[in-house]
C-alpha cells in the first residue's frame, strides 16, 4: 500500500502531536458537490452508486481534491449493514430510506440472518479502488451505524422523529431488541475487520439516533454493542465512536478502547472533555448551519472552535453531516481557516 504523505488524522487519533489540526465533514462525500450530484444523476439511484465500486471510489475522492480535506470516507451508507442481513432498503428520492419488511415481533426473525461478510464485498472493492485513487495523499475512513442506530431503522422501517416503535420494543420486547442488537453487533464486526483488511486507516461507527435514550438506556442498550465492536477492532485502527446527542454518556463511551470521541455542536467542548478525561482524542463540532453564514463569521466561530477545543487530540469536523444545500465555497472557508490556524502553544 502507498505510503501516506498526510497522517495528520492517524496522529491526532492516536493523541501524538501534530503540526496543526487535521479536518474532514461527516457526509462531505454527498450532495454538496456539483461533482457528485453529476455522478449521482447519471445512475439510476442511490443504490447503484454505492453498489459500483469505480464509482464509489470516484465520489470518496472528491471532497479531498475539491475541498482538500484530511482524510477521506468510503462512500456507503450504514444501511448496507441491514440490507445483507435480508431486509433490504429503498432510498427514496427526497425522503430517506424505506424499508419494506420490518422487525417487529419473533416471527420477524425468519427472514434475517447474521451477514456473511463477503455479501457486502462491493465496499471493500470501493475501498481498494479508492485507495489506488488516493495514492497515499491522505488515510480512508471505514464505517458502519451503531447496533441501536441500526435497530431503529430495522424496527421502525424509515426515519422519524420519535422511532417510537424502537423505543416500544425496548420495553415491551427487550429481548428481542438484545436479540436484534447481538445479530447486527456479529455482522458489524466481521464487516469492519473487512474493511480493514481491504485497507482502510480509520474506523467510525454513527450511532445517530443516540440522543433518543436517556443515559441508563443508553448504557443497558447500546454501550454493551459499542464496547465489543472498539473492544475488537481498536487494537487494529483507531476507532472513534459518535453518538449524536448522547453528551450525557461522554463518559461512558470514554471508558471504552475507542480512541477518538465525537461531539455533537450541542456539546461545550470544556463539557465533553471534562467528561471524556485527559486521554481521548474529541472530534467535532462546529453547528452546521454556521456554514450559512458569510466568510468572517464561519472564520471566527471556526476558530472559536479550535480555540475550545486545543491544539493536540482533536479532529476539527462539524457537528453532525454537512447539509446538502451547504455553499462548497463556505465548506472551503472552514478548512482553510483551521489549515492555516496556529495554535499559541505556549498557553
Ligand atoms: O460522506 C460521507 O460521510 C460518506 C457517506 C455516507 C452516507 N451515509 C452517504 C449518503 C455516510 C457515512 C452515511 C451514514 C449514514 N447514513 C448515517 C449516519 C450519519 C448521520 O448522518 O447521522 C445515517 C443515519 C444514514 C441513513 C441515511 N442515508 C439517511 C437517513 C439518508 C437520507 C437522508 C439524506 O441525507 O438524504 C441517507 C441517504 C444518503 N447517504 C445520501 C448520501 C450521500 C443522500 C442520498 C442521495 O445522494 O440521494
Amino acid at each position: 500500500m502507498a505510503e501516506l504523505k498526510n497522517d495528520l488524522i492517524l496522529r491526532a487519533a492516536k493523541g501524538q502531536s501534530v503540526e496543526r489540526t487535521p479536518v474532514w465533514l461527516m457526509r462531505q462525500a454527498g450532495r454538496i458537490l456539483p461533482e457528485y450530484r453529476a455522478v449521482r444523476n447519471s445512475l439510476s439511484g442511490f443504490k447503484e452508486l454505492v453498489e459500483t465500486p469505480e464509482l464509489a471510489a470516484e465520489v470518496t475522492i472528491q471532497p479531498v481534491d475539491i475541498l482538500g480535506v484530511d482524510a477521506a470516507i468510503i462512500f456507503s451508507d450504514i444501511l448496507v449493514v441491514p440490507e445483507a442481513m435480508g431486509l433490504t432498503y429503498e432510498m427514496v428520492e427526497k425522503k430517506g430510506p424505506w424499508f419494506p419488511k420490518t422487525i417487529s415481533s419473533e416471527n420477524d426473525f425468519a427472514n434475517i440472518r447474521v451477514a456473511d461478510p463477503n455479501e457486502l464485498d462491493y465496499v471493500y472493492k470501493a475501498i481498494e479502488h479508492t485507495l489506488a485513487g488516493l495514492n497515499g495523499r491522505v488515510p480512508l475512513i471505514g464505517f458502519a451505524g451503531a447496533p441501536f442506530t441500526i435497530l431503529c431503522y430495522m424496527v421502525e422501517g424509515s426515519g422519524s422523529k420519535t422511532f417510537s416503535k424502537a423505543r416500544k420494543m425496548i420495553f415491551q420486547r427487550p429481548d428481542l431488541a438484545h436479540k436484534l442488537m447481538d445479530m447486527i453487533t456479529e455482522t458489524t464486526i466481521s464487516y469492519l475487520h473487512a474493511q480493514v483488511d481491504a485497507g482502510v486507516h480509520m474506523l467510525q461507527v454513527f450511532d445517530s439516533w443516540a440522543g433518543i435514550l436517556d443515559k441508563d438506556l443508553y448504557k443497558a442498550f447500546s454501550m454493551p454493542y459499542l464496547e465489543r465492536i472498539a473492544d475488537s477492532l481498536s487494537s487494529r485502527v483507531p476507532l472513534t465512536l459518535f453518538a449524536k446527542g448522547a453528551h450525557f454518556s461522554i463518559d461512558d463511551l470514554a471508558s471504552t478502547s475507542c480512541r477518538t470521541i465525537g461531539v455533537d455542536w450541542n456539546t461545550p467542548p470544556a463539557y465533553a472533555r471534562a467528561q471524556a478525561g485527559p486521554d481521548k482524542t474529541l472530534q467535532g463540532n462546529l453547528d452546521p448551519t454556521v456554514l450559512y453564514a458569510d466568510g468572517k463569521e464561519i472564520a471566527k466561530h471556526t476558530i472559536k472552535m479550535l480555540e475550545s477545543f486545543g491544539s493536540e487530540k482533536h479532529i476539527a469536523n462539524l457537528g453532525h453531516g454537512v447539509y446538502p444545500d451547504t455553499n462548497p465555497d463556505s465548506v472551503k472557508i472552514f478548512i482553510d481557516t483551521i489549515k492555516s490556524y496556529e495554535h499559541d502553544k505556549n498557553q
